[in-house]
């Protein structure tokens, strides 16, 4: 795999291979101290970022590399109106990575297609996370030994949550993994993740209440309601305070349940688990550094390679979805895929009409 757009474009042998080499750098840090001296990652946020942008520049610091970019775009020439293809294009040549965040639904898929050098997808609209998806499996298989035969619950904003889509795609991999998928039926998983759900043939349950499925689980996925994705802040404020988990509700869960969340947490964990033995998405946030240092340990060590400029092709690609990355990047060429029998947009995996 050479780009990180959608964890389940990787391998499992390459996924085994990046969790030892992450074990590794978790046991002996100081020893990769110097393993990318003199390279450089390019780190663009297109939309606010704290863990996962400084999780990475942390990571390219602590292997001895550097990191340039920008944390807001109105401080690049993205204000002056330049085109993802050319900031991508030129910010590739610089580096041996690009980690990118937009607010556009298949934009690092996009910039993939005019790197030479390896494009990570911190972030795409609410579609994927891949590299929280690393985060939360080294996370799951460090405390639990395993990412085999549990009930794992995703609980808050299923619709908007691109850490939720991305995990759930990832843990359809594993044997035997059940999905209690909680949420009010407004804010419940896309189309496409269900229609990818059956086709996989994975079990899942939609219900609307925390309490009465606590007791099963083995992982509970907290999320916080994406405000920022809302076209009516009214439609936020009626689902802001849906579920909130606290210390009186865990009394009903099982003695071993992890307790993760992506973060930021707005109130949808209450503080007073924090101190619960069970509530481990501090730990989760610091498993992200080490995943990233093994990615991008991976990663940079690739040849560049340029890419060749996509076309000639007739007319432009469709997709009704207007938060894809094809409704402001009119250049990119028609690409699309299949999903439980579905044509799907080839950027953001939306059913075109
Ligand atoms: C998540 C994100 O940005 O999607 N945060 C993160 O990267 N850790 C979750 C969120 O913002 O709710």
């Amino acid at each position: 795999m050479r780009h990180m757009i959608d964890f389940n474009d990787m391998p499992l042998a390459e996924w085994e291979e990046l969790y030892s080499l992450c074990s590794g750098i978790i046991s002996s840090p100081l020893e990769y101290a110097d393993a990318l001296r003199g390279r450089a990652m390019a780190s663009l946020f297109f939309e606010p970022s704290t863990r996962t942008r400084f999780s990475f520049e942390a990571a390219m610091l602590k292997l001895g590399g550097g990191v340039f970019g920008f944390s807001d775009p109105k401080a690049s020439s993205v204000s002056k109106g330049e085109r993802l293809k050319d900031t991508i294009t030129m910010c590739s040549g610089y580096s041996e990575a690009i980690v990118m965040r937009s607010p556009l639904e298949g934009a690092s898929k996009a910039a993939s297609l005019f790197s030479s050098s390896p494009v990570i997808n911190a972030g795409d609209g609410g579609h994927l996370h891949p590299t929280q998806t690393l985060t939360d499996l080294v996370t799951i298989r460090r405390l639990r030994g395993s990412l085999e035969g549990m009930n794992v619950g995703f609980c808050g904003d299923l619709k908007y949550g691109r850490t939720v889509h991305s995990l759930i795609k990832a843990l359809s991999r594993f044997k035997n993994v059940t999905f209690y998928l909680i949420s009010p039926r407004e804010l419940s998983i896309p189309p496409y993740i269900r229609s990818f759900l059956n086709e996989h043939r994975q079990r899942y349950l939609e219900v609307t209440g925390l309490e009465a499925t606590m007791p099963g689980l083995d992982v509970l996925y907290m999320t916080r309601i994406q405000r920022e994705r809302f076209n009516d802040i009214s439609e936020y404020e009626r689902f802001r305070h849906i579920y909130v988990l606290n210390s009186a509700k865990l009394r009903h869960a099982k003695e071993d349940l992890l307790v993760m969340h992506p973060l930021p947490r707005v109130d949808e964990i209450h503080m007073d688990v924090d101190a619960d033995s069970r509530a481990v998405y501090f730990r989760q946030a610091e498993f992200g550094m080490y995943v990233r240092m093994a990615l991008l340990l991976t990663l940079c060590g690739m040849p560049r390679e340029y890419p060749d400029a996509p076309g000639p092709f007739e007319g432009r690609h469709l997709c009704g979805n207007l938060g894809c990355v094809t409704g402001s990047e009119e250049y990119l060429p028609p690409l699309t895929s299949e999903i439980g029998g579905k044509t799907v947009c080839g950027y953001c995996e939306k059913e075109i009409p």
